[in-house]
């Protein structure tokens, strides 16, 4: 952290008891980037003016707590993942009429949406079967979530991230750089607000995705999560993690690897 240790413990110490995040379970680093990027939002350059601006500015503490939630994301991030996806997906409705798959965090939909229209582009899929529960921290994600529209820009174009489909026009409407997704693709997913720290236990899940959500997570936070996420996965289901991130030795007997290179493990 730039400096103050006390000043930055003091914002934490806010965000703990006044917001619905807890910052113990992430990292430092990654918190001191976050809080950082609003001090200089807000042209400040110590902690304690941003505390000041954090009790003072009633509009302030969601902001941060928009800037906390890091909400990153695309349709089909990592395409060689998805192609390993489709296999799971293939093998799952082959053998049952109900697939229940979870999607956490979600951030603003595009990852549940990935799976929905990839069950609906490849004709050896059960569409019918998918039921998809998408779930994240974030109020704010949630709701362009549900909206289901995303405006591409300089840096992100939506059409390429759309590449992995067939035919992209089956499940979005494509008007320039927006991209809506259709009512029948909405309708497969239902959102939800969760914390995969704090929140309700779940089960019976065939697959369940947990992607760039650990790398940001405190080395002593990563078990709980992997104790809900371990929960939620029935026997012989599928959990897939991100790019970057690895199973705890201490879970590494209650998986076997489906695809190592891709994070894809199946609960044993
Ligand atoms: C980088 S996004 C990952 C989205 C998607 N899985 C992907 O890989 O593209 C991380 C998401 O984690 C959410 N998040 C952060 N802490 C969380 C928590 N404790 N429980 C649930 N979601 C959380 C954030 O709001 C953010 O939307």
């Amino acid at each position: 952290m730039t400096g103050d240790g006390d000043g930055f413990r003091a914002v934490l110490r806010y965000i703990d008891r006044q917001m619905a995040f807890e910052p113990d379970s992430y990292n430092e680093s990654y918190l001191d980037r976050r809080i950082s990027a609003r001090m200089g939002r807000r042209d400040v350059d110590d902690y304690r003016a941003y505390l000041d601006v954090l009790s003072s500015d009633p509009e302030e503490p969601a902001a941060l707590l928009d800037s906390l939630s890091i909400n990153v994301t695309g349709f089909f991030r990592n395409p060689p993942v998805w192609e390993r996806l489709r296999d799971v997906l293939r093998r799952l409705t082959d053998d049952a009429r109900r697939v229940r798959c979870w999607s956490a965090p979600c951030a603003d939909g595009r990852e549940p949406y990935s799976l929905a229209m990839l069950a609906r582009d490849d004709p050896d899929v059960d569409a019918a079967a998918l039921e998809i529960t998408a779930t994240d921290i974030d109020e704010e994600a949630l709701a362009a979530a549900r909206e289901g529209r995303y405006t591409g820009s300089r840096t992100t174009d939506l059409r390429a991230q759309l590449e992995p489909l067939s035919a992209p026009t089956d499940h979005v409407a494509l008007d320039g750089d927006t991209v809506t997704v259709r009512d029948e693709v909405r309708r497969m997913v239902e959102f939800e607000r969760h914390d995969l720290i704090s929140g309700r236990a779940r089960t019976g899940h065939d697959l369940v995705l947990c992607r760039n959500l650990l790398i940001y997570i405190d080395a002593d936070y990563k078990e709980p999560i992997f104790e809900t996420l371990t929960d939620a996965v029935r026997t012989d289901g599928f959990l897939t993690i991100g790019k970057s991130e690895t199973l705890p030795l201490s879970y590494r007997d209650a998986y076997e690897p489906f695809d190592k290179k891709h994070h894809i493990y199946r609960k044993r």
